[in-house]
């Protein structure tokens, strides 16, 4: 029996990806280079700093800049991000979203969220849905990011349930990775090629939804 659900926000319950990819994108021309669409799901479920340093390989960057630079370039990159999501409201919340979030409340199944974003907070006010979480991770109190277990290991504790009854949900491969080292059970969303380690991936929410009707999983 599953007793909980702990999702990913970026990619799953909102398509944000975009906007970090496209974020990443004005940075890098900033700084006189391009970036590769590759790029969209390379930084997908990495913490800002370590992404930042993926970016900058595509300008044979990395050792230009000191580590307090970085510091600097990453939060311009997140003023970038916030310009694209300043208005955002319920209408980005991914389909079916919402109809999922309450019948998992309905059914007594606990609600989890696990995403490395800083900004998920604010992004779960704006789309209107902090209330159906019971628990919210702060990346910041986590050492490791994804793809260790740290961040769903957490959400498991917090919500004092044992990862073997919480199903994990992801966009990204290191998300993937994450929730299975942590023992949950992982559900993917979106693409079969990029969640090759993944053997339950749902075009969406909807599909998610039905599946977990249809297999009984929550009654
Ligand atoms: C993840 C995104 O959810 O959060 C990554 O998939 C992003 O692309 C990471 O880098 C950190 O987000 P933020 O908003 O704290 O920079
Ligand atoms: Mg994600």
């Amino acid at each position: 029996p599953v007793k909980a659900v702990v999702f990913d926000l970026d990619g799953v319950l909102t398509e944000t990806s975009k906007a970090h990819f496209e974020a990443w994108k004005m940075l890098a021309s900033e700084l006189g280079f391009e970036v590769p669409d590759e790029l969209e799901d390379k930084v997908r479920g990495i913490s800002r700093l370590d992404s930042l340093e993926i970016v900058l390989t595509y300008g044979n960057l990395n050792e230009v800049y000191t580590d307090e630079e970085k510091v600097d370039l990453a939060n311009h990159k997140n003023d970038l991000y916030l310009d694209l999501i300043k208005g955002y409201t319920p209408e980005n919340l991914s389909l079916g979203a919402v109809s999922l979030l309450t019948e998992l409340r309905e059914k007594g199944i606990k609600i989890a969220l696990a995403s490395a974003s800083k900004n998920a907070p604010f992004l779960l006010e704006a789309m209107g849905i902090t209330a159906y979480f019971d628990v919210v991770v702060d990346p910041a109190s986590i050492e490791n990011g994804k793809p260790e277990p740290d961040i769903f290991l957490k959400a498991s504790e917090l919500l004092g349930i044992t990862p073997g009854y919480c199903i994990g949900v992801e966009d990204a491969y290191a998300g993937i990775e994450s929730i299975k080292a942590a023992g949950m059970t992982p559900m993917g969303i979106g693409s079969k090629t990029v969640l090759s380690n993944c053997d339950t991936v749902f075009s969406g929410l909807e599909s998610f939804h039905n599946f977990l009707l249809d297999h009984s999983i929550i009654k």
